[in-house]
């Protein structure tokens, strides 16, 4: 790696840096040829006769209307080599955009629901890590899901499917639609995952009321808060979240996609990094939204001239410091980070 030049472009920068996504969900970045390669391969019947129908089907104006077509999207999954060739893919792309670290989200409610072994999703999640690992240098983790909108019962028994595969994920989060699925419905699960010694995360504040952010603080007790977006609407949330260090994994293309945000140039992420908070910018379900991790950065450097190089050194910094990674492997990357930043700070 070379130096920053003083005359080297943003966009330039933004693509060379090293980074971590930490919010992508694997079933997110199922591009339309590939759900059409598999329904044939695995003879299911799709509604859309073409990849450009489904790609125009993208049209979505809420979380739910998305949500339908990605868990449709999905039921091209079927075999262990499935959800291999979806994650792989997916490292593909995040080695073009010089991701040296990726935590995925899975969604083992989806595929389960159809009568998929928990076992045929992660061990094929799993083989495309330890790939990744060895044949782009890329560090991975997986954080298993539950569905918000079933119940907890069912985020009960999935748990229990899981605890097999113990050592094979590192953590548990909160998807699905939010609105009417706070939090609290999953306290005891979440207190559960505690005390097995995983890793908490959940979505909350994406179209949820920044009181889904606090119940995920406190009756969860998140490590990270999965968009947060919504948390600028009480601003002594947004102290607390300051002074807890708490990230934020903001999707930034995605909030447009979802109408949390009508442009991309009313994002608040300028916002939330100049009161102090610790922001990530990350990729959500990149295809259905029109980017992965670089369009994210590119796109949203564009449209908020407020964010420079020392945004983007921030939010790659950011991206290290929240990842549930040892100390060691954050040094490291911090290092590589500097050095491609050279004195242009
Ligand atoms: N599942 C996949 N993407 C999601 C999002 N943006 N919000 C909630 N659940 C999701
Ligand atoms: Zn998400």
């Amino acid at each position: 790696m070379t130096t920053l030049t003083h005359h080297e472009p943003l966009n330039a920068l933004l693509r060379r840096m090293p980074k971590a996504e930490l919010h992508i969900h694997i079933e997110g970045s199922l591009e339309p040829e590939l759900i059409f390669r598999l329904a044939q391969r695995n003879g299911v019947a799709l509604k859309y006769e073409s990849v450009e129908a489904l790609r125009a089907a993208y049209a979505f104006k809420d979380l739910q209307s998305f949500l339908d077509i990605y868990y449709a999207g999905a039921s091209v999954l079927l075999k262990e080599e499935d959800f291999f060739d979806m994650a792989w893919a997916y490292f593909e792309r995040a080695a073009a955009d010089n991701i040296v670290h990726a935590e995925l989200f899975f969604d083992p409610q989806t595929h389960t629901e159809r009568g998929v072994p928990f076992e045929t999703v992660i061990r094929g999640l799993h083989h495309a890590c330890q790939r990744a690992h060895q044949e782009l240098g890329i560090s991975s983790r997986l954080i298993l899901c539950f569905l918000r909108h079933l119940s907890e019962e069912d985020a009960f028994r999935t748990l229990e499917q899981a605890l097999p595969w113990r050592q094979y994920f590192i953590g548990v989060g909160l998807d699905s639609s939010e609105r009417g699925h706070p939090p609290s419905k999953f306290e005891r699960v979440f207190a559960r995952c505690r005390d097995l010694g995983l890793h908490i995360v959940a979505h909350a504040g994406e179209e949820g009321p920044p009181e889904y952010i606090e119940e995920a603080l406190d009756l969860l007790k998140v490590e990270r808060i999965d968009h947060g977006v919504r948390c600028v609407e009480k601003p002594e949330l947004v102290q607390r979240l300051v002074r807890e260090r708490m990230p934020l994994t903001v999707c930034p293309l995605s909030n447009v996609k979802l109408r949390v945000f009508d442009r991309l140039s009313d994002h608040n992420l300028a916002a939330l990094l100049e009161q102090g908070l610790v922001a990530t910018v990350n990729s959500d379900d990149p295809a259905y939204f029109g980017g992965y991790l670089n369009q994210n950065f590119i796109e949203l450097f564009e449209a908020l001239p407020q964010l420079g190089a020392r945004e983007a050194y921030q939010l790659a910094l950011n991206s290290f410091e929240a990842s549930f990674v040892e100390r060691a492997a954050k040094d490291a990357w911090k290092q590589q980070l500097d050095h491609v930043f050279g004195a242009a700070l």
